[in-house]
């Protein structure tokens, strides 16, 4: 946890700019979205669109998750729990430890804790006006320093700023929060705007093989797997080193398991002195040697949130057949 330790302060300064755009008022929604979950600051009632995708979104989850709960001896090792259940980050300012707070933690990192300021405007770029809340025009807002207050410590912004992507101060957001066209709030006559997608899909299917190239194919005696990281902003995995990802092949006869190779992405450097992850832009071959009747080979890849769990638990990022 070497990492966790040495933690930085950046001090980055909110450049704050109170936009004076047209006010637009505010007309309670017809049929109010009873499904959602209920966020402090009731933006459920009004954002059904954002609450959706964020109780989808492992910020949601980031308290109640059951990797979290077993390396930080169930919540209750302090240094671990600020960021997973924070205080508005707003208040200290980006780049700033966040504070622990006491309600709702099971929410996680929820609305507030991103977009709340001191004085209970809630930031944005857009420069909205509206008489539900107040609102404030800040051009930090979504930039690759709002992300790091968290994300810095696992050396993911670093990784971040030496890639081909790295000059972009919206680079996270641009991969993480793809752009729609439509009403921010629901309500009458409110115009479509510049919004986006608060799923902050990450380790899934659909981004793994957007960002990850994998061909596959036979070579005298052994599979050639190849991956190359073509849209990915940071290694594969990013996060702290529980976090791992195994590309593996099963080679079947039939139904029948006739052997496995399995490669681990992961960050060693505290047990072995080993970094195996997938670099931005890095192409890797790995070579699994073919045993005796094998007819088949799965090729898949795993993604674990605790390594210590068995493979049955891990996620499948991808995963093809190839006949041998
Ligand atoms: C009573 C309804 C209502 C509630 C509750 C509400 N909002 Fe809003 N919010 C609005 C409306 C209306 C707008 C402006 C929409 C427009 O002009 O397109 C808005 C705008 C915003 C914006 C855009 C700021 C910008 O960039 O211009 C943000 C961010 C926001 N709200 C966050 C929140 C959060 C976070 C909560 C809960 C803590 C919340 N809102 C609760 C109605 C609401
Ligand atoms: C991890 C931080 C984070 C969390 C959590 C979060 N947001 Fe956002 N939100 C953002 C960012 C970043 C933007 C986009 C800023 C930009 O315009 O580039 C945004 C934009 C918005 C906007 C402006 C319109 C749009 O959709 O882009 C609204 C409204 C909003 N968020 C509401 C919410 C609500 C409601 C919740 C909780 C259900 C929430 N946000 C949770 C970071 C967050
Ligand atoms: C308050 C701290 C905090 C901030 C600010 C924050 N994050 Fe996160 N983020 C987390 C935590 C903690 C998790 C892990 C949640 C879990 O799985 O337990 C996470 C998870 C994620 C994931 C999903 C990872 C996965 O496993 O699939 C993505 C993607 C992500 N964040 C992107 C962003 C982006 C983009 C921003 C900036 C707009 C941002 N985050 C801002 C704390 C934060
Ligand atoms: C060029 C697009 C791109 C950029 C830029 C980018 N990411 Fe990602 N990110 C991805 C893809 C694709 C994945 C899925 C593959 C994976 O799991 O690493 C991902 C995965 C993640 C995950 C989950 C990692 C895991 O393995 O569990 C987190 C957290 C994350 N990104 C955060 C960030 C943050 C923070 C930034 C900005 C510093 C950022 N990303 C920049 C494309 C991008
Ligand atoms: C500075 C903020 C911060 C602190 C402090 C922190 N985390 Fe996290 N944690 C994050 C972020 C950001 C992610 C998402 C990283 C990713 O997936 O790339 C995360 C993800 C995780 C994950 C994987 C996702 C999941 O929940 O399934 C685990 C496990 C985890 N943290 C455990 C811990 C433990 C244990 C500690 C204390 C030793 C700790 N964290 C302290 C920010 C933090």
């Amino acid at each position: 946890m070497q990492t966790l330790l040495s933690w930085s302060v950046s001090g980055l300064a909110l450049a704050l700019m109170l936009a004076g755009a047209g006010r637009i008022a505010w007309h309670a929604p017809e049929s109010p979205t009873n499904d959602l979950p209920k966020v402090r600051g009731d933006c459920q009632s009004c954002h059904p669109n954002e609450a959706k995708d964020w109780a989808e979104s492992r910020h949601a989850a980031a308290w109640e998750s059951e990797s979290f709960a077993q390396t930080s001896r169930s919540r209750t090792l302090k240094m671990c729990l600020p960021c997973h259940a924070p205080e508005p980050i707003l208040v200290k300012g980006f780049g700033e430890h966040p504070a622990l707070r006491e309600d709702e933690r099971p929410h996680g990192i929820d609305c507030i804790s991103c977009h709340q300021d001191a004085n209970n405007a809630y930031h944005g770029t857009l420069g909205t006006k509206t008489d539900a809340h107040a609102t404030a025009k800040n051009e930090k807002f979504g930039t690759v320093d709002m992300c790091a207050t968290c994300h810095e410590i696992f050396g993911t912004v670093d990784w971040y700023k030496q890639s081909e992507w790295g000059k972009d101060p919206n680079g996270c957001v641009n991969c993480h929060m793809p752009v729609v066209e439509r009403p921010i709030a629901a309500g009458d006559g409110l115009p479509a705007r510049k919004a986006r997608i608060h799923k902050f899909e990450g380790a899934t299917p659909e981004m793994f093989q957007k960002g990850v190239k994998m061909s596959h194919e036979r070579r005298d005696d052994y599979l050639q797997i190849k991956l190359e990281s073509v849209w990915v902003g940071h290694t594969v995995p990013t996060g702290p080193e529980y976090v791992v990802v195994i590309v593996e092949a099963q080679f079947m006869d039939g139904e029948r398991l006739v052997g496995k190779h399995q490669t681990l992405l992961a960050d060693n450097v505290a047990i072995d002195g080993n970094d195996t992850r997938l670099k931005p832009g890095e192409r890797r071959v790995i070579r699994a040697p073919i045993p005796d009747g094998a007819k088949e080979a799965i090729v898949r890849v795993l993604h674990k949130r605790n390594r210590d769990w068995s493979d049955d638990k891990a996620r499948v990022l991808y995963e093809a057949k190839v006949a041998l």
